[in-house]
């Protein structure tokens, strides 16, 4: 794929994602607290609105590339495929921070990434309270809001700002394997932040707000965006053996940079997959 087409996609697809924002936020316009149903657990929220910008993002990105295929989270929930082919795919989490946004938190956004023969191509990430959009084209470097933005230079995980994602999973064996790792990393960390969307933690670290992220079996729809920008922040998406990420193992995740990776992945243990 070209440049050109690249760079007339990216802008189309940011286009696409500022107006489904202007929808989510017509929720809070409308009434205090979007009504929620649950999912796989009680604390595993969906909206209209998670539906209704899913179908919204697919509806426009279709008609404008018929040809192109689709991951999306609410649709793999109703069964549909959660395969990545050669096939020009858009990965999308049509509101990633749903808690956030039922409750009122400021803290939840759009991702849409890009894949090209499984590789990443391009990633939008919209952060609706603050208007923030984090984006990046592979080889282009990362951008918030059109300003370059670059992953920390901190090396010494003592002086670091952590960020965690626990998912909404909350059976006892997980939820103490993953206190167990945090009680780890708090004691060797400044602090360990949870706002509650893994695709605006990703950002974090690529802005460098914070310094490392560890997210406890994120889906690819979590992070396929966020992933692309942190990686051309400069930051890397580690798997717990400390190899590359593969965006579809549900592993547990580290985004940092290479020097904080080395000091976090030697104590975290071989993670269980959260639908084992
Ligand atoms: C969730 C959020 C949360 C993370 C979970 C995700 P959702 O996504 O990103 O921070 O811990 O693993 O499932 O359901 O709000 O799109
Ligand atoms: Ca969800
Ligand atoms: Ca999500
Ligand atoms: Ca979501």
């Amino acid at each position: 794929m070209n440049k050109i087409t690249t760079r007339q996609i990216f802008k189309n697809a940011c286009e696409l994602v500022v107006s489904s924002g202007k929808y989510v936020k017509s929720a809070h316009i409308a009434s205090t607290k979007p009504s929620s149903d649950n999912k796989e657990s009680f604390a595993d929220l969906v909206t209209e609105y998670d539906r209704g910008t899913e179908k919204l993002l697919i509806g426009q990105l279709s008609r404008c590339y018929p040809a192109h295929k689709f991951i999306a989270e609410e649709m793999v929930a109703d069964g549909g495929e959660c395969n990545l082919t050669n096939e020009p795919t858009w990965i999308i989490d049509p509101i990633d921070g749903t808690t956030n946004f039922v409750h009122g938190f400021p803290a939840y956004c759009i991702s849409v990434g890009f894949f090209v023969e499984k590789d990443p191509v391009l990633g939008i990430v919209y952060d609706i309270p603050n208007d923030k959009i984090y984006s990046a084209i592979k080889g282009e470097g990362a951008f918030c809001n059109g300003r370059v933005i670059k992953c920390s230079s901190t090396t010494d995980l003592n002086s670091s700002l952590l960020a965690a994602g626990f998912g909404p999973q909350r059976k006892t064996d997980f939820l103490r394997f993953k206190m167990g790792i945090m009680n780890t990393l708090v004691e060797k960390c400044h602090g360990i932040r949870c706002i509650g969307s893994a695709a605006l933690d990703i950002c974090h670290v690529a802005a460098g707000y914070i310094d490392a992220n560890v997210q406890f079996g994120p889906h690819i729809w979590d992070y396929a965006a966020a992933h692309l920008i942190a990686l051309e922040a400069g930051a890397v998406c580690s798997a717990p053996n400390g190899q590359p990420m593969n965006l579809l193992s549900r592993k547990l995740l580290v985004c940092s940079t290479d020097e904080l990776r080395d000091q976090i992945v030697p104590l975290l243990g071989d993670f269980p997959l959260p639908h084992d």
